[in-house]
C-alpha cells in the first residue's frame, strides 16, 4: 500500500516545507527528511525541532517574506501546508483567515511560477457545504464558513498563478505535538480518561492518516504531470459516531463511552457541512493504487501509538508553554 516515492526524488533536491509545527506538516517534514538531501520547514507561533529538518521562524503574511525564504534556501519544492484551520478564529478574524490561508497562498504560487520550483498547496474538503458529499474535483464548492470560503480562494488564486501547482483537498487525523489538533486526539483523550464522549452520527467524512497522506504528497510532488485539484482522502466515508468508536474498539476501551448524538442539533452545526467525504477516483488512477480505508488509518494511529511516536512528537516542541495556548482540534 502506498508505493514508493524512492525513484521520484533525486538526491539533491531541497524541499521547503510551510507550517511544521502543525498537524500535516509535522510528519511530512519527519518523512522527508529521510527522502531529501535538505529539508527546510517554517514555524510560526510553534516552536519545534525536527531532526533533519532546518526550521525557521516566519510569518508568511509579512511583506517580502516570502521571497526572502526562497532565496536563501532555493527549493525546488514546496509544501503548503500553513494555514488558519481552527474554524472559530476565522470567523472572529477574517482578515488574518484570508492574509494566510489566502494572501500567502498566492504569494507562494506566484513565486514558485516565476522559478519553476514545483509547488503542493494543501486545500480541504471544507470548500464544500456538506448538502451532496462525496464530492469529485468537479464538484462547485460552496463553502459555509469563512475558513472554507478563504481556502477556496486559496484554490483559485494558486491555480491562476501557478497552473502547474497540484492542490490537494483532503481531511485528516494524526497525532500532533500539541496533542489536540486532530478530531482523533480529542476521541483518544476522552476515552483513554475513561469519560464519555458526544460522536455526530450525521456528519460523514473521509480523513486520511497524516502518516499516510505523508507518503503519498512526497510521491505526487515528484510528478510534475500531476496538477490542478487532487482529492486525497480515505476511499470510504464514516460518521464522527463511527469514527470514535472505531478508535475505542481499535484501543482496547469501551466503545459504549461514544455516544449517538445528532450534529443537526448542535450549536457548532452552522459552521461544519454533514457530507463532507471526498470521491478519490482521480487520486487513485493517478497513483495507481485504491487510497486507504479510514480504518486502516485508525490502525496507523494506533500502530504510531505502540511505537511510541506520540510521546516522540511532544518532545519535539521545547517549549511545553505553547501546548496550552496552542488552539484544539481544527479544521475537523
Ligand atoms: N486539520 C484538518 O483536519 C484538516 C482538514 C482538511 C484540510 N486541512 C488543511 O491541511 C493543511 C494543514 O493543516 P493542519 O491541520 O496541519 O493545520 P495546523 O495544525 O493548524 O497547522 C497550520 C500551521 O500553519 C502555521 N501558520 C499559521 N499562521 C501562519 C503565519 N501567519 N505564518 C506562517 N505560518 C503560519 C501554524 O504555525 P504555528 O503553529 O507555529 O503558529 C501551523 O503550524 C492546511 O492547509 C489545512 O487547511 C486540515
Amino acid at each position: 500500500m502506498l508505493g514508493s516515492d524512492a525513484a521520484t526524488h533525486s538526491a539533491k533536491q531541497r524541499l521547503l516545507v510551510t507550517g511544521v509545527g502543525g498537524l500535516l506538516g509535522l510528519p511530512l517534514a519527519m518523512l522527508a527528511a529521510q527522502r531529501f538531501s535538505e529539508v527546510v520547514g517554517t514555524t510560526h507561533s510553534t516552536s519545534i525541532d525536527i531532526p533533519g529538518v532546518r526550521t525557521t521562524p516566519i510569518d508568511l503574511c509579512s511583506p517580502g517574506a516570502i521571497e526572502r525564504i526562497i532565496d536563501r534556501h532555493r527549493p525546488d519544492c514546496v509544501i503548503n501546508c500553513a494555514a488558519i484551520t481552527d474554524l472559530e478564529r476565522c470567523e472572529r478574524e477574517p482578515a488574518e483567515a484570508y492574509a494566510v490561508n489566502r494572501d500567502a497562498a498566492q504569494a507562494l504560487a506566484v513565486v514558485a511560477a516565476a522559478r519553476d520550483i514545483r509547488l503542493i498547496h494543501i486545500s480541504t474538503d471544507a470548500v464544500f457545504d456538506g448538502s451532496a458529499g462525496p464530492y469529485r474535483e468537479t464538484d462547485l464548492p460552496s463553502p459555509v464558513n469563512i475558513y472554507g470560503d478563504s481556502k477556496w480562494e486559496a484554490e483559485q488564486v494558486t491555480l491562476a498563478a501557478d497552473p502547474r501547482a497540484l492542490v490537494v483537498r483532503t481531511c485528516l487525523f494524526g497525532w500532533s505535538a500539541q496533542g489536540n489538533r486532530s478530531l482523533a486526539e480529542f476521541f483518544v483523550s476522552r476515552l483513554e480518561a475513561g469519560d464519555e464522549v458526544l460522536g455526530y452520527t450525521d456528519a460523514f467524512f473521509s480523513p486520511l492518516a497524516t502518516t499516510h497522506l505523508a507518503q503519498l504528497l512526497l510521491r505526487l510532488l515528484g510528478d510534475r504531470e500531476q496538477s490542478g485539484l487532487l482529492h486525497l482522502a480515505s476511499r470510504d466515508a464514516m460518521s464522527k459516531y463511527q469514527f470514535g468508536r472505531n478508535i475505542a474498539r481499535q484501543f482496547g476501551w469501551d466503545a459504549g463511552l461514544v455516544l449517538a448524538r445528532e450534529r443537526s442539533a448542535a450549536a457548532e452545526s452552522t459552521l461544519r457541512g454533514a457530507q463532507l467525504a471526498l470521491a478519490t477516483d482521480r487520486a487513485r488512477d493517478a497513483l495507481g493504487e485504491e487510497l486507504p480505508s479510514v480504518s486502516e488509518g485508525i490502525g496507523e494511529l494506533h500502530r504510531l501509538h505502540v511505537n511510541g511516536h506520540r510521546e516522540h512528537l511532544r518532545a519535539l516542541e521545547p517549549d511545553p508553554s505553547k501546548k496550552e495556548s496552542a488552539h484544539a482540534c481544527t479544521d475537523r
